[in-house]
């Protein structure tokens, strides 16, 4: 009853001729696929060329990345309108690399959180553990709060929307993938975290994505676990054809 989704997240990569090539072949390769949500992040400068090739298909655009404010003096930023405007449906919020190098927190994730649900676009809220917080047996405290803190104050009808994305840090690019027990593990306590906070059928209804060098080697096996309801895929889906072997799990 969960729909699955496959998001791929082309992080700071792809000018707009790299973006077009990238979304004509996958378009062309996935589309028969109806059972799945599909999802690309391209740079901002790429949105508005890969939403005019996103029409009439089963293709969805999202955003990396935007401010928590609707407008104003905010050199550098871009708003919820503009990704509205541009064709954005879902928005990557607090992604670890934003949390890391862009002193995100769970509180600017929280904005962000109702900013987006306040305009429509589906949020993928990303939450993970770095090594050393899973080897001092931190990891699940961690996410925890960033469950907790980055979800506050939404209601238990706007929940249900919110898709969740549990990236451990220490599996993000490096090719060590969660093994399928760490990653189900995981996602289980997350959805156990949210039925506490909201309910049985919000928590039900919530996905989960997996992140973190998820590839067509082991999507499948990822894709069997019950609490995995799809994947965040950065490195893999900058190849139309390894993207579209993810989008295509068995
Ligand atoms: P990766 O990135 O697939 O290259 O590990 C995942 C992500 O950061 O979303």
């Amino acid at each position: 009853m969960r729909r699955p989704i496959a998001a791929g997240n082309w992080k700071m990569n792809n000018n707009i001729d790299e973006s077009e090539k990238l979304i004509v072949d996958l378009k062309a390769l996935v589309k028969d696929v109806e059972d799945v949500e599909i999802v690309v992040a391209p740079p901002f400068t790429a949105l508005s060329m890969v939403s005019s090739r996103l029409i009439g298909t089963n293709i969805k655009l999202a955003s990396q990345n935007m401010h928590f404010e609707s407008s104003g003096a905010y050199t550098g930023e871009v708003s919820v309108n503009m990704l509205v405007d541009v064709g954005c449906e879902y928005v990557i919020i607090g992604h670890s690399e934003r949390r890391a190098y862009f002193a995100e927190t769970n509180d600017t994730v929280n904005k962000k959180l109702k900013t987006a649900m306040n305009n429509d676009l589906t949020p993928i809220v990303c939450v993970g553990e770095t090594l050393a917080q899973r080897e001092s047996d931190k990891a699940f405290e961690v996410i925890e709060g960033q469950i907790k803190q980055g979800l506050s104050g939404i209601s238990v009808e706007d929940a249900e929307k919110i898709v969740v994305a549990y990236e451990p840090i220490w599996a993000i690019g490096t090719g060590k993938t969660a093994t399928k027990e760490q990653a189900q593990e995981v996602h289980a306590f997350i959805r156990k975290t949210l039925t506490a906070m909201f309910s049985d059928n919000a928590a039900a209804a919530i996905r989960i994505l997996y992140g973190g060098s998820v590839k067509p080697e082991n999507v499948d096996e990822l894709m069997l676990q019950e609490d995995i309801d799809g994947v965040l895929v950065g490195g893999a889906a900058l190849k139309a054809e390894s993207f579209a072997r993810i989008v295509k799990f068995q």
